[in-house]
């Protein structure tokens, strides 16, 4: 059997699919013209292997409960040693649905109501809402951008910990939305001030099969003092378009960590996820490759598109410098306006559901972030709805 979806030019209509990207525009209070270029999911189909695996299980028309064993964590581990040079032990696995679930989990886990939880915004924003859904304080220690690519600042990351009194951090890596592969260098410098502070690390690597320059280090797999310290968040749902079969394989190394994440598990009610995700992620891991190498060949083309037509049409916006993610990050500042201003002609002028860049943290207004992994087409249009509005301002 050969891969038949790699045909990533072809629009595949997603309207009246259940799709959250674009059957709820009305609901949403958007105009119903607009082009839903937000939400991180690809609209591309998944591998192939993918849907015949679901379909070959849907077939036996059983669904009962349903639990994975040794061969599903051999091929995640094949996954996580074959890309990211990692490999996890089977105990350390913890299944959770969904990556923001386990966030969730993990600030109930290793704080108390009223403590400080460390981010770093402009942050993918559930990060925030976990935080204050569950009745924690939010503490950013933000990044700072210089020229076009975002850093960190160490010396304000050590202060915030010791002035908090951080208990919690909870890293993206590569980051979203500022598009960031953070080096070796910086995450030891991080983990290090971590380490002498008692700080427990959740790093969320959801995007991390997404590298287009660099590499990326599994944050635990940097030290064994990292190790210790870690909760690393994976999941084969962005690099597979899997994000509706609610999945995602969450590595705990130590005991005492992984016991307290687990009883807020139990305290949620969680104990089996379902069979389809289960599937579908084997399939991706085993047999998606050649699926998975000709996505990051497309998507990269479209970054280099987006690159090119920013600064070829769009004056007075600037692409922040895209190392990972199918996410862009643009910075409008340069037609100055005010971001409610910005918000208002992005989606009743140019006609485009981006989301705005307030949301992940307010160092983040003057920003909007468009999802770049669909057809060239589809990019193609919005990109030259943002042209009418930069020529029109
Ligand atoms: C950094 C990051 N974490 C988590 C998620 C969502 O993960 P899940 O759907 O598994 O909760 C996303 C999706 O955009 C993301 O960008």
């Amino acid at each position: 059997m050969m891969e038949r979806n790699l045909d990533f030019d072809m629009v595949v209509n997603r309207r009246n699919t259940k799709c959250l990207k674009y059957d709820f525009v009305k609901k949403r209070s958007m105009p119903e013209d607009v082009l839903p270029m937000w939400v991180a999911d690809m609209d591309f189909k998944t591998s192939s292997y993918v849907e015949d695996a679901l379909a070959e299980w849907a077939g036996r028309g059983i669904f009962g409960y349903s639990e994975v064993q040794t061969p599903y964590f051999k091929t995640v581990r094949k996954w996580m040693k074959e890309h990211h040079g990692w490999e996890p032990q089977e105990k350390w696995l913890i299944k959770t649905p969904g990556v923001v679930f386990a966030l969730a989990m993990a600030v109930r886990a290793y704080t108390e109501p009223g403590d400080a939880v460390l981010i770093q915004q402009p942050v993918y924003y559930p990060f925030s809402e976990v935080i204050r859904d569950n009745g924690r304080r939010i503490i950013s220690s933000n990044l700072y951008l210089e020229k076009d690519r975002y850093y960190i600042d160490f010396e304000d990351f050590e202060k915030k910990i010791k002035e908090e009194k951080i208990r919690l951090f909870l890293l993206c890596s590569p980051h979203n939305p500022v598009g960031r592969v953070w080096t070796p260098e910086e995450l030891i410098r991080i983990g290090e001030v971590c380490v002498r502070h008692g700080v427990t690390v959740v790093s969320d690597e959801i995007h991390h099969d997404f590298i287009f320059q660099g590499e990326h280090h599994v944050f635990a797999s940097l030290k064994k003092e990292f190790e210790e310290i870690s909760v690393i968040c994976t999941s084969p749902s962005k690099t597979f378009n899997l994000a509706g079969m609610m999945l995602s394989n969450i590595f705990i190394p130590n005991q005492t960590l992984r016991n307290k994440f687990r009883k807020e598990l139990d305290a949620a009610g969680i104990s089996q996820l379902g069979i389809m995700g289960l599937v579908a992620c084997e399939a991706a891991y085993s047999r998606g490759g050649e699926w998975y190498q000709a996505m990051m060949s497309y998507v990269k083309e479209n970054i280099a598109y987006t690159r090119q037509y920013v600064k070829e049409h769009l004056p007075g916006v600037a692409l922040v410098e895209q190392e990972a993610t199918y996410l862009a990050w643009l910075d409008f500042r340069g037609l100055g306006l005010e971001t409610e201003e910005l918000d208002r002609r992005i989606i009743y002028g140019a006609k485009l559901w981006l989301d705005s860049g307030k949301i992940f943290g307010e160092c983040g207004r003057g920003f909007q972030r468009i999802n770049v992994a669909c057809p060239r087409s589809v990019l193609a249009e919005a990109l030259r709805r943002l042209k009418k509005l930069c020529i029109n301002r």
